[in-house]
């Protein structure tokens, strides 16, 4: 492989000048088929790009059909219909395509090609894998604490419903989940001033699968969505593997900023807006009220569905939590998404959609022939637990509990954080955000944190595309405070070294982008 020159200063985004060089290169037979294109870290590690950047890339030549992905093998020169055989020689294109008689075959490695890609959640996977030691102590995870969960609660109710429920509740159930559970979510919506009732609702198994939902129900290749840049890392892998492209809309201290949001939807026309307002993932920040307002305009005036994520408001540590987008919503443009994985166990699986009239018909389509239904064990006995007297009593001791933790670390930031450093304030959820220095890219950061004995999320992950300075994800709901504070002790000194030697970032402006 000739490495390619890459602009970095253009316009045209630098997965794709890679895509162009490698597809030149292909079809000009300079690398022949059948070869192994450089592994993905390797070729990223050369042109000093994202791992990400090199995926995309890659993804491009397998849709133009002048690579394919082999399953843990890597990535060949050949598409799967047109494999080549070991000598280098076409196969029969007539040969099924789900199986490529590719190069280098070893008897145990099965020839699969490979459809699905997760490139960031790969990345991240592969990033963390070195951090999965006793001596590091991970500030990456952004989950609850399993000392919080009320497993014994939970148990006592399952063993008790299972011993007195009519069995004809485990039958096939509709795809819109258990009754019981669908009143109580809706009533918990109207306390939010959210106008919902039970039919307004769908069950999913997590709030992920909502996601996933509403993406494979709403989203064609190549439609565009806007996503606050940095957001949550799965959501951007789902919107991609929809063969959707991502705009970020820039955030600032108080969250998504609305007059870029609206002139990237003059630009772009985008289908879907994915917003997490309330204890944003990555960053901890919460939308402001008036932006909240200006997204519903936005959606309304421009026809543009908005997906509103809320994982984390009941953990809102400052007043109530601000009002939801939804809310605000007259026109049907808005679907709420919820989850019962952080305020009671992520085990579970459940989270719900709330949405009008066709759209959530479209969605319960959609979620009966991904899964059927959400198990009606676990609905009902989240139900019982949440009608007991255990939920609000068991919601404000873990509130405390985070709010603790989140107080400790902001006192713990400032005394041992070197100038330079910022981070936000989260009012809620279980992250927040460190701004590096200028010179000092995420990724050095959280390598010299690894090798301090630290872990947590470098932001470029999170990115869907330009611009840099990117930064870190911290969380500090999962750990003791103690620990957490040795966490960032360890940071402190990773970040202090990096500043004192002097090195500068390498050129990374180009991060994720797919515009
Ligand atoms: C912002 C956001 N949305 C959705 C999810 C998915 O959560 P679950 O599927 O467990 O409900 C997460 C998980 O951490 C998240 O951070």
């Amino acid at each position: 492989v000739d490495l390619p020159a890459l602009d970095r200063a253009s316009e045209f985004p630098i997965y794709r000048q890679l895509h162009q060089a490698l597809a030149t290169q292909i079809t000009s037979t300079k690398i022949p088929a059948g070869s192994k294109l450089p592994s993905v870290r390797e070729l990223a590690r050369t042109l000093s790009v994202s791992p990400i950047t090199v995926v995309q890339a890659y993804d491009a030549l397998i849709a133009d059909g002048l690579a394919h992905a082999s399953l843990g093998r890597g990535t060949f020169v050949g598409g799967p219909v047109f494999g080549l055989s070991p000598e280098g020689t076409r196969a029969d294109p007539s040969e099924s395509p789900q199986l490529a008689p590719g190069p280098n075959t070893e008897a145990s490695q099965p020839q699969v090609s490979v459809h699905l890609r997760a490139p960031r959640i790969s990345a991240m996977q592969s990033l963390l894998k070195p951090a999965r030691k006793a001596e590091v102590i991970s500030l990456a995870a952004g989950t609850p604490d399993p000392a919080l969960f009320p497993t014994k609660t939970v148990g006592r109710l399952w063993s008790r419903m299972i011993a007195t429920e009519d069995p004809s509740f485990l039958q096939y159930g509709t795809p819109q989940g258990d009754h019981h559970l669908r009143s109580w979510i809706a009533g918990r919506c109207r306390s939010m001033g959210i106008n919902a009732d039970p039919g307004q609702i769908l069950v999913t198994s997590g709030s992920q699968q909502a996601i996933d939902l509403v993406a494979r129900t709403f989203l064609g290749p190549g439609d565009h969505v806007l996503v606050e840049s940095p957001t949550f890392v799965t959501a951007l892998d789902i919107f991609e593997e929809r063969g959707a492209r991502l705009a970020g809309i820039p955030m600032d201290n108080s969250g998504a900023q609305p007059d870029a949001a609206a002139s990237l939807v003059d630009r772009y026309r985008p289908r879907l807006l994915y917003t997490i307002p309330t204890a944003h993932n990555p960053t901890g920040i919460s939308l402001a009220d008036d932006r909240r307002r200006s997204l519903v305009a936005l959606a309304r005036s421009r026809n543009l569905l908005i997906l509103e994520d809320d994982i984390c408001s009941e953990f809102t540590y400052e007043g109530g939590p601000p009002k939801a987008i939804k809310t605000y919503d007259t026109s049907g443009h808005v679907i709420f998404v919820m989850s019962f994985s952080k305020t009671v166990i992520p085990g579970l699986r459940v989270g719900c959609v709330v949405a009008d009239g066709p759209i959530l018909g479209r969605l319960i389509e959609a979620k009966s022939l991904s899964d059927r239904f959400t198990s009606p064990l676990i609905q009902r006995t989240l139900w019982r637990y949440l009608t007991s007297h255990h939920y609000e009593r068991d919601l404000e001791a873990a509130r405390d509990t985070y709010r603790r933790r989140r107080d400790s670390i902001l006192r713990v930031l400032a005394d041992v954080m070197p100038q330079g450093v910022t981070w936000t304030r989260p009012a809620a959820g279980f992250n927040l955000w460190i701004r590096l220095p200028d010179g000092i890219s995420a990724t050095e950061a959280f390598e010299e944190g690894l090798r301090e004995g630290v872990s947590c999320i470098p932001g470029d992950l999170c990115l869907a595309h330009d611009p840099p300075p990117s930064g870190l994800r911290v969380s500090f709901a999962d750990n003791h405070e103690d620990v957490t504070a040795e966490g960032i002790k360890r940071l402190a000194r990773a970040i202090t070294r990096l500043l004192s030697s002097g090195r500068r970032a390498r050129p990374e402006s180009e991060f994720v982008t797919t515009i």
